[in-house]
């Protein structure tokens, strides 16, 4: 995927704020910390245009990147952050939830997910509640290159296993440091983003 253009757009905080030009929504959602900014610059090739940080908590809005004039990324605030107060995070969940239940642009959802890790209560409760309202998800098993290659195909079987995802179901190995997983994810996008606007 040849990049010609990516910008910031907006910090959204409310709906009013969201773009309305009907451009596709791509947004991604998991846990603080799991590398969600790291790997929207990684798709868009810029290096720091999604704010990224070694502290829990840096994405606090929902963030929308143009791409191509096509689409939007959407960076959403990680949950499972014990720092954030409760009314912050109560703020967030219901700013989430809204978008994800009423958001007519979007058409796919990233579930973003630790390669290292077993996912963890929140990633399930994510996963299932995605499920539970049929909204289209691909799951993103990141940063890859902290892993030995050796390992690679156990960790996604206990992470699909573990989300008590079917065999069937599709998960992309990612890395925001070598770009693995990187074409896949964008024909994933392209497929889920392009197709429906023309069904309609
Ligand atoms: P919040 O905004 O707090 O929700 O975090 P986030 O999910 O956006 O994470 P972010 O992209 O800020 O990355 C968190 C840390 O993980 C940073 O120090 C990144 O450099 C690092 N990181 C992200 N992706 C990868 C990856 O694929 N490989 C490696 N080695 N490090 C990564
Ligand atoms: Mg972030």
């Amino acid at each position: 995927m040849k990049i010609t253009e990516a910008e910031f757009v907006i910090s959204a905080v409310k709906p009013h704020q969201y773009p309305e030009d009907g451009l596709p929504e791509v947004a991604l959602a998991g846990r603080s910390n799991v590398g969600k900014s790291s790997l929207i610059n990684k798709l868009l090739t810029r290096k720091a245009l999604a704010r990224t940080s070694s502290q829990p908590g840096k994405t606090q809005q929902l963030n929308y990147y143009r791409v191509n004039q096509a689409l939007y990324l959407v960076d959403f605030p990680g949950y499972g952050y014990a720092k954030v107060s409760k009314t912050q995070r109560q703020a967030w969940g219901e700013m989430i939830e809204n978008y994800l239940r009423s958001r007519n642009e979007l058409k796919l959802v990233l579930l973003v997910i630790d390669a290292r890790h077993e996912p963890s209560k929140d990633d399930c409760l994510m996963y299932d509640w995605l499920k539970h309202f049929q909204i289209p998800m691909s799951i993103v098993v990141t940063k890859a290159d902290k892993l030995p290659r050796s390992k690679w195909d156990k960790h996604l079987k206990m992470i699909k296993e573990s989300l008590g995802a079917g065999r069937e179901e599709k998960v992309i190995l990612f890395s925001s440091e070598t770009g693995l997983g990187r074409e896949q994810l964008w024909e994933v996008i392209m497929a889920e983003s392009s197709d429906k606007e023309e069904s309609v």
